[in-house]
């Protein structure tokens, strides 16, 4: 992200409405929030998009499993995104729906153009689909044959007629604007992936479909009624039908997105996908499109069958709205995966908030009060703290290349080292001591010292706790706005002599995890999950448990054991496992040696007899004896079996 121009236009990913918010979702519109506050503040005219994805199989499954219209369900679950965000205080200036009319006019639109310049063209569509992704995926992409390799969900056999966009036409295009523009996607190692797939070669891609009716119609001088749109051109669309593309095209000057926000699984779709629709419409790519990591829950992908999503609005009810923002920006390094746990949060509370931020603030006011009756004037600053203000002056100068890399944490942590200078700078000059050496200007300095500080992080800090920061600059007597950016960041002035107010402590410390069990699992989905049948697991269940095939290397006997035998097993990864396996009767050593087994990879460690085993071999066991389960023909060690 640049402050190159004048104007921003920020996007979060528009959510489907087949799930209720989660902290996926909080996540990412936190981020965006924060970079179209960031904007506003330093000055640019911004615009901030997010809103609902409406359209496709999955949402049409989705209403018809409830008994509802699809349009009636997205009014529902659309509904529930806006009154989050509202409640979450995020700025958006515009919420866009793909069932409103100006967007599915702007869609058509496109269609057209693109038609029209010979990009779409008419054929039959053979192939996977995968419902959940909304994906297609050729056979030799699924893993065995016939799970989705991003999901892991199983896919379905689509055969229908369908309109063709000619992605492979963009391929030399797409590769000389990653070349050209070094932040087109970030961050660069997400970017290196996208080059990567680009170069193993584009197909076509299908972008109709007609075995449901759940979309936007093609443009009636297709004269073709039973084709609706993918929902994935219907869905990228929207970043330009949203600034008025097709329709009324006021806010059209916004184009090109300054940044996409997206998460890691729909970079494919935004880093090439969209780029190339916008080459055949001839318009501006995106200045960024930036690539976030996955939260997981104490180490575990979230999921409803896990029972393990976690629900914002609990963790900001729990915690406040702007504890949890500020854990979401400074927890994970851009692109990079995080855990969400109550622990790690309430770490950060008590440590960064409370101790580092709240308490300095709280010194302020008890030495302000104490020494001059609450009023701070900088007057004497620079005559014995010059060498303070300067290192935080550099700090701030560095500051925006972390706001452009999108790198928010490192921002954060960056930005502390200015309190850290405040802090130390109490312990070190001890102003207690100099009032009672008499050399009051000397401890007023000090105390003008830190105020000043304080107040430069306040400002800064602002776009990821706008409220908190708010009541910190009362305090500090003025207010941020851009103009006391410009004065107190930009042009580096020192703030006018005023009077502190007194504030409650900010952050009180957090003693114990607030949300006890149950979980906080997204409450409105965890109602409604259907009684699971006993004995019947789901998918999702299955997966838990990693199954894979790897080749014997070594077998041995167990010393004193008529039961076990000590295997080596090849698992492709680094070190082959040992295994101690049951099977003595049945096998043995030599003649499981270089055979294949099917191994419980993820199974905790344990001793047997005094001996690691760290698997556990999948084996079928009846009157007539045991049977080791092998892969029919041989297959790679390591190959995941499901
Ligand atoms: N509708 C599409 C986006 C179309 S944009 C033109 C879509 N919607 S989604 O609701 O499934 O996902 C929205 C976003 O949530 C994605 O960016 C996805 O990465 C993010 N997340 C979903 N689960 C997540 C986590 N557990 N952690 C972080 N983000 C995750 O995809």
């Amino acid at each position: 992200m640049s402050n190159d121009c004048k104007r921003a236009y920020i996007t979060t990913p528009i959510y489907y409405v087949n799930d209720v918010p989660h902290i996926g979702h909080a996540y990412t519109t936190i981020i965006a929030d924060t970079l179209a506050r960031y904007s506003r503040l330093i000055g640019l005219q911004t615009l901030f998009l997010t809103g609902t994805d409406e359209h496709g199989q999955k949402i049409q499954e989705a209403a018809q499993k409830r008994g509802k219209t699809p349009q009636a369900y997205a009014d529902e679950i659309s509904g529930k995104f806006k009154t989050l965000w509202d409640a979450f205080d995020i700025s958006y200036d515009k919420f866009i729906r793909t069932t409103d009319e100006q967007h599915q006019k702007g869609v058509q639109k496109a269609f057209e153009i693109m038609y029209d310049k010979g990009d779409i063209y008419k054929d039959n569509y053979e192939g996977f689909y995968c419902v959940s992704c909304e994906s297609f995926f050729t056979k030799t992409q699924l893993i065995d044959e016939q799970f989705c390799p991003d999901c892991g969900k199983p896919t379905s056999i689509v055969k229908e007629e369908s309109y063709f966009f000619k992605l492979s036409k963009y391929e030399d295009q797409l590769l000389a604007w990653y070349a050209d523009k070094d932040k087109c996607v970030l961050p660069k190692a997400k970017k290196n992936e996208v080059i990567n797939f680009v170069k193993q070669g584009l197909h076509d891609l299908s972008i109709t479909r007609t075995s449901f009716d759940w979309g936007v119609k093609l443009p009636e001088s297709m004269n073709d009624p039973k084709h609706v749109m993918y929902v994935w051109l219907d869905a990228l669309m929207n970043y330009i039908t949203a600034l008025g593309y097709g329709s009324d095209e006021k806010n059209l000057h916004f184009w090109p997105a300054t940044v996409h926000l997206v998460g890691k699984d729909i970079l494919r779709f935004h880093a090439i996908y969209w780029p190339a629709f916008l080459m055949s419409l001839d318009l501006p790519l995106p200045k960024h499109i930036g690539a976030h990591g996955w939260w997981t829950r104490n180490g575990e992908k979230m999921s409803k069958s896990k029972g393990n999503v976690v629900d914002p609005a609990e963790v900001a009810q729990a915690y406040g709205l702007e504890n949890f923002r500020y854990f979401l920006m400074r927890e994970v390094p851009f692109g990079q995966d995080g855990d969400f746990s109550q622990k790690a949060l309430i770490d950060r509370v008590n440590s960064d908030l409370s101790n580092d931020l709240g308490n300095l603030l709280n010194r302020i006011i008890g030495m302000s009060g104490k020494y001059s009756d609450f009023l701070v004037d900088s007057k004497d600053i620079l005559a014995y703290h010059k060498k303070e203000i300067d290192t935080a002056e550099k700090i701030i100068e560095k500051l925006p290349s972390f706001i452009y890399d999108l790198q928010l944490n490192r921002y954060l942590e960056e930005l502390w080292k200015i309190l850290t200078i405040a802090n130390q700078s109490i312990a070190m000059y001890e102003p207690w001591v100099k009032i009672k050496e008499g050399k009051t200007e000397e401890a007023l300095a000090l105390v003008a010292l830190v105020a000043n500080l304080l107040a430069k992080v306040t400002i800064k800090l602002s776009p990821v706790m706008p409220k908190t920061c708010a009541t910190i600059s009362k305090s500090l007597g003025f207010v941020i706005t851009h103009d006391s950016y410009q004065k107190y960041i930009v042009n580096k002035e020192l703030l006018d002599t005023f009077t502190m107010t007194k504030v409650p402590p900010l952050f009180p410390k957090i003693e114990e995890e607030l949300l006890k069990a149950p979980e906080p699992v997204a409450t409105q989905e965890k109602k409604k999950e259907p009684k699971q049948e006993e004995g019947i697991i789901t998918i999702d269940q299955f997966f838990q448990t990693k199954l894979k095939i790897g080749t014997i290397l070594e077998a041995s006997e167990v010393a004193k054991s008529d039961r076990l035998l000590q295997l080596k097993v090849d698992l492709g990864e680094e070190k082959p496992r040992q295994i101690i396996a049951g099977i003595k009767e049945f096998y043995t050593p030599e003649s499981l040696i270089n055979t294949q087994v099917c191994v419980v990879s993820n199974l905790k460690p344990a001793k047997i007899m005094g001996n690691l085993s760290e698997g556990m071999l999948l084996a079928a066991k009846d009157k007539s004896g045991l049977s080791l389960i092998r892969p029919e023909s041989s297959k790679k060690n390591g190959t995941p079996v499901g």
